[in-house]
Formats: C-alpha cells, sequence, structure tokens
C-alpha cells in the first residue's frame, strides 16, 4: 500500500504553477499533460484512501475532498486534448469529433498534397515548354504559391518576369509565382492552417477556464498530497534506519537521549558510535563539551539538535530512547553561510546568530553553539563566550526574581 501511494503521490506535480500560467494564458503542452497525471494520480489517492482506516483524519480528507470535479477535469483534458499531436506540434490541438469545422479544415489540408499536384499539373500546360516542372506550394500566412526550377537563361532579376505571373521572390534557386489560379485557391480555401490554429486556441482558452473554475481543489490536492508524502517519508525513513518512537513530556525541562545517532552520519560512517544526551532538569543546563579535534563533538552537538527537531516535527529519531520536553525553539551556532551579499564578517555573523540566542531564548529553548568565536584570536574568543555566558546567567536571574 505504501508503495502505491508512493508512486501515485509521484505523478502529482506542481500544480499552482500550472494554475498560474493558465490565468495568463501561457499554457504548455506539457502542462495539459502533468495537469491529466496528477488528476488522474490524485483521483487514484482518494480510492486507495477510501479503503484505509477513516479514524485516520488525513485519509479521511483525502477521501471526501477529492471531489467529482477531478473527475470531471480529468474526462475534459482527456477528451479534448490530443496529446500525440500536440507533443509533435509542440502547440494545443484537439481530438477529432470535438469541432465539425475543425475536422473538416484538416481533412482538407490532409488532402492538400494531392489536389495541388493536379493543379500543378494543369497550370505546367500553359507554361513555357521550356521549363521542365512547376509544383503549387503552400505557405502559411503567405498563401498558395506557384513553384519553377530557375533555367539557365534567368540572370538578371528582369529574366524572372513571365507573362500573366506574378514575380514574388526567389528561394533555393527556385522561383514564386502568383497566378491566376493560386489567387483562386487562396479565395477558396483561405489560410487554414491559420483558421485551425485560431480555432484550436480558442477551445484552449475555454478548456483553461473550466479547469480554472475548478482550481479549488486541485488547490487542496496539493495541500493535503504534500503532507501525506511528507508522513510516508517519515514513516519510511523510520523503518528503513530503525528509528523509535520519541516520548513528549510538556513537564520535562530538556531533553534525554539514550543511545542517539546523527541521521546522517551513520550512513556514511563504517561504524557509528551512539552517544547519549542529557540535558535540563536536575542534569544540568549548561554542557561544554571538550576534545581533541575531530573527535566528534560537532556532530554530537548537530545529532541532539536533529533529534530534538525530528521529534517536534512528529516523527520517529534515529536513537533507542527519546524523552523530548516542551522544547519551545532551537537556536544553532553552528553553520555560518558567508556572503558577499550581506557584507559581514565571520565574526559578526557568528555574534549576530548568537545575539537572537540571547534576545530570545527562554528556559524551554535548545540552544547549541559550536566553537563560538573561531572567526577572531583565542584570547577574544574566549572573553566573548565568558560574557555571553555571564549575560544569560544574569538575565536569567533576574527573570526569576520578577516572578512571584
Ligand atoms: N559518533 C560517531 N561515530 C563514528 N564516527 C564519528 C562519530 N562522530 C564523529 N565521527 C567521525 O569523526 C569525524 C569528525 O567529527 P566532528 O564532529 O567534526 O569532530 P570535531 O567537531 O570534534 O572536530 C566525522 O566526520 C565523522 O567521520
Ligand atoms: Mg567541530
Amino acid at each position: 500500500m505504501a508503495q502505491m501511494l508512493h508512486r501515485l503521490l509521484g505523478h502529482i506535480k506542481n500544480v499552482p504553477l500550472i494554475l498560474k500560467r493558465m490565468k495568463l494564458s501561457h499554457t504548455k503542452v506539457s502542462d495539459w499533460q502533468v495537469l491529466y497525471k496528477t488528476v488522474y494520480s490524485a483521483l487514484g489517492l482518494r480510492d486507495a484512501c477510501r479503503s484505509l482506516p477513516q479514524s485516520i483524519q488525513l485519509f479521511r480528507d483525502i477521501a471526501q475532498e477529492f471531489s467529482d470535479d477531478l473527475h470531471h477535469i480529468a474526462s475534459l483534458i482527456g477528451k479534448v486534448v490530443d496529446f500525440e499531436g500536440s507533443l509533435a506540434e509542440n502547440r494545443f490541438i484537439v481530438l477529432p469529433n470535438i469541432d465539425p469545422e475543425i475536422d473538416e479544415k484538416k481533412r482538407r489540408l490532409m488532402g492538400l498534397p494531392s489536389f495541388l499536384t493536379e493543379v500543378a499539373q494543369k497550370e505546367l500546360e500553359n507554361l513555357d515548354s521550356r521549363i521542365p516542372s512547376c509544383s503549387v506550394i503552400y505557405i502559411p500566412l503567405i498563401g498558395f504559391l506557384l513553384s519553377i526550377p530557375r533555367l539557365p537563361s534567368m540572370v538578371e532579376t528582369s529574366d524572372f518576369e513571365i507573362e500573366g505571373l506574378d514575380f514574388m521572390f526567389l528561394s533555393e534557386e527556385k522561383l514564386h509565382y502568383r497566378s491566376a489560379r493560386t489567387k483562386e485557391l487562396d479565395a477558396l480555401l483561405g489560410d487554414l492552417h491559420c483558421d485551425i490554429r485560431d480555432q484550436e486556441t480558442l477551445l484552449m482558452h475555454q478548456l483553461q477556464c473550466q479547469v480554472l473554475a475548478r482550481a479549488a481543489v486541485l488547490t487542496r490536492v496539493l495541500d493535503l498530497a504534500s503532507r501525506l508524502d511528507v508522513l510516508l517519508a517519515l514513516a519510511s525513513a523510520a523503518r528503513d534506519y530503525g528509528y523509535s518512537r520519541p516520548r513528549y513530556s510538556p513537564r520535562l525541562l530538556g531533553v534525554r537521549i539514550q543511545n542517539g545517532r546523527h541521521p546522517l552520519m551513520e550512513l556514511c560512517a563504517r561504524t557509528f558510535v551512539p552517544n547519549s544526551a542529557e540535558c535540563g532538569g536536575d542534569k544540568g543546563r549548561v554542557k561544554v563539551i571538550t576534545g581533541p579535534n575531530s573527535s566528534g563533538k560537532s556532530i554530537y552537538l548537530k545529532q541532539v539538535g536533529l533529534i530534538t527537531f525530528m521529534a517536534l516535527v512528529g516523527s520517529f529519531v534515529p536513537a533507542e530512547e527519546a524523552e523530548i520536553g516542551a522544547v519551545d525553539a532551537i537556536f544553532t551556532r553552528i553553520h555560518s553561510c558567508e556572503s558577499i551579499s550581506l557584507g559581514l564578517s565571520t565574526f559578526m555573523i557568528d555574534l549576530n546568530q548568537v545575539a537572537k540566542a540571547v534576545n530570545n531564548a527562554t528556559e524551554q529553548s535548545l540552544v547549541l553553539i559550536d566553537e563560538f568565536g573561531k572567526g577572531t584570536n583565542t584570547v577574544r574568543g574566549e572573553t566573548e563566550e565568558e560574557l555571553r555566558r555571564e549575560k544569560w546567567r544574569r538575565t536569567k536571574e533576574q527573570e526569576s526574581e520578577a516572578e512571584p
């Protein structure tokens, strides 16, 4: 079941972007295909969710909210759009039997080559006997033209003139003319190509309006499908990597992690050594980790943050056991994104991150600081670190004094 849901979710694409293009009438051929697949997959999801326990809110929502509007959209697109033809010509093409007028024009266009050969043969009979062959061609927006090979005697532009024909242009050693007959054809058949395009564009516009009128259900599809996608991803990661269910203890100040792992490092390291972490309450609220280079301090710090974060977003965690208290925020000073556009030094970025933590952290916050002051000299860095801890201690004391 999970695999099937996963496969269906894979076909659900960025519908809001397509709807945006539809509003601007910039819909691409691929958009129609993507929308069609999305809508069909959404219907598949609905059917699958109907067979799953309805006590789970998300399954119930999908079962109920993926309405028959989706069926309507799918059948409209499926009935009208000729996907193969559209892809081949890279424009919107409608299937036969939608508009008899378009069908008739397309039939005429299809029969055009043999009809034009006949016309060309008749025209050749009226031409100078030195001209070996001629053909009638159709150029969209220009119309029908008589095409004659250039004879060796035709050197100057004045040599191109033929009585009874209007010279148009020379291209690839062929001379093109308008004759009385080609003018007749223009009047008779008109600009078939353009007419068909115009009519198909009109149909596309109508289809767009019908889809846009049902946009609400499509937006809902994306919202609910993305939730399901996230939950499925968390569930399969939990199963594949042996995560455990964390306990949430609102009364606990801090976190207790038994044999925790770094979710990414454990996948790369040949043997990963799990580590426990206990902070908050009687275990002390400030922990300082020291050790030689490359002894795993940063990984440890990150894994505590990640396990806490994963538990808070509703995921299982890479640990034997984890008890997570009411953590209201996680502040970190681990990674500095240096950028010339910020106009800040590494040290300044560090300071800003720590300032955010100092000014906003409450007693329920988790603050992780890795090598503060790396961007400045050792003495200054250490002093700053001392001052920060001191300020924190005092602020917290004042806060607790102020409390009744
Ligand atoms: N718990 C662990 N188990 C196995 N290997 C680890 C563990 N923690 C860290 N390592 C390895 O040690 C390397 C250095 O870790 P790191 O945390 O960057 O060290 P430090 O911050 O102490 O200099 C990591 O790249 C990883 O390969
Ligand atoms: Mg480190």
